[in-house]
């Protein structure tokens, strides 16, 4: 039977950059006067061909050069959040890359005081709570990401937390163990991408070195039985996004991904959509994927949305200042 509704649910992978929807992308290009490389919405479409996460990287950082003003951030966001709305998610604890944006000559407090301020009044339009999360690039030094830490200390006020993203393999989590640690004395809380296209050996250093609290991703954790074992021991939230593994063929299709298997080891798993401008689908578009693809039932669906909130940094898990 058709769902009318979609289940209520915490988004808690999502890259507010990755939601740039080729058509806004024009928008956006014509407002700032940038000329983009494709001549149509579809042109740019047919470019979402992706080998690996590099592939994707590529495009996605390229295209965030229609990103100028505070009120573009702030229309990515409402964008994001209207359809947030549609899909079921009732808490979103978003994703940004200050660095990709600060590099071109962005001001870091443009980026977050148009990300903050449309998701606290967008997010209260729609009945969405939500939080900010800033990543730093694992490509870049480990002291870019310190300087980027120290400039945004002024908006920590509105910041949830601190990420570790980009390109995973050859850059191990440790190297960021510093600005983890001023992070967790400012009170904000962690979480990194590891084991996406990275061994299993990240994820632990993650945990270990990074002391974060989830991981992103995490799907070749499996690969490592003790590792699958410690995670559900500490029921450590793994944030997976179904259809972003199978765009950027880290799995080879929806029917051979690993998430039932990761439910019946007693994983804490959720599900989200990273970069859903770019991977065909929101977060409950990820929901209806593994539903089509998968031998899911209805008491595993309602554990996944469970799972989401309850890995999610909501008051009932450490109180911490207002926001
Ligand atoms: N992995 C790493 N970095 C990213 C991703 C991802 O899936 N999406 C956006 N930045
Ligand atoms: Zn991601």
């Amino acid at each position: 039977m058709p769902r009318t509704s979609p289940l209520p649910k915490a988004e808690l992978h999502l890259h507010i950059e990755g939601t740039l929807e080729p058509e806004l992308a024009f928008t956006l290009a014509a407002r700032n006067g940038i000329a983009l490389p494709y001549p149509t919405t579809q042109a740019l479409r047919q470019a979402y061909s992706f080998t690996d996460l590099q592939s994707f990287l590529d495009l996605y950082y390229a295209l965030m050069a229609v990103l100028r003003t505070e009120r573009d951030f702030a229309d990515l966001m409402a964008a994001y959040l209207e359809r947030a709305a549609e899909q079921g998610v009732r808490h979103a604890e978003i994703f940004f890359d200050p660095q990709a944006h600060t590099a071109r000559g962005v001001p870091i407090g443009t980026v977050i005081d148009g990300l903050a301020g449309a998701l606290e009044k967008e997010g209260g339009r729609h009945g969405i709570s939500g939080g900010l999360i800033m990543c730093f690039l694992r490509d870049e030094p480990a002291e870019s990401a310190l300087e980027t830490f120290e400039a945004a200390r002024p908006y920590f006020g509105v910041i949830t937390g601190i990420g570790l993203d980009s390109a995973e393999v050859g850059h191990p989590p440790a190297a960021f163990r510093e600005v983890y640690e001023r992070a967790a004395a400012a009170g904000l809380r962690r979480v990194a991408h590891a084991g996406e296209e990275g061994p299993p050996a990240y994820v632990r250093e993650a945990l270990d070195v990074l002391g974060v609290e989830r991981i992103d991703h995490g799907i070749r954790s499996l690969e490592d039985p003790e590792l699958v074992a410690r995670l559900v021991r500490e029921q450590v939230p793994l944030t997976v996004c179904p259809l972003s593994n199978v765009r950027l063929r880290c799995v080879s299709s929806l029917a051979a991904h690993p998430l039932p298997r990761m439910l019946a080891e007693g994983l804490r798993v959720t599900v989200n959509s990273d970069d859903p401008a770019y991977f065909g689908g929101y977060a409950d578009d990820n929901f209806a994927a593994v539903r089509a693809a998968l031998p899911l039932t209805g008491e595993d669906e309602r554990t996944l949305a469970r799972n989401s909130f309850l890995a999610a940094f909501l008051d009932h898990d450490e109180p911490r200042r207002a926001r």
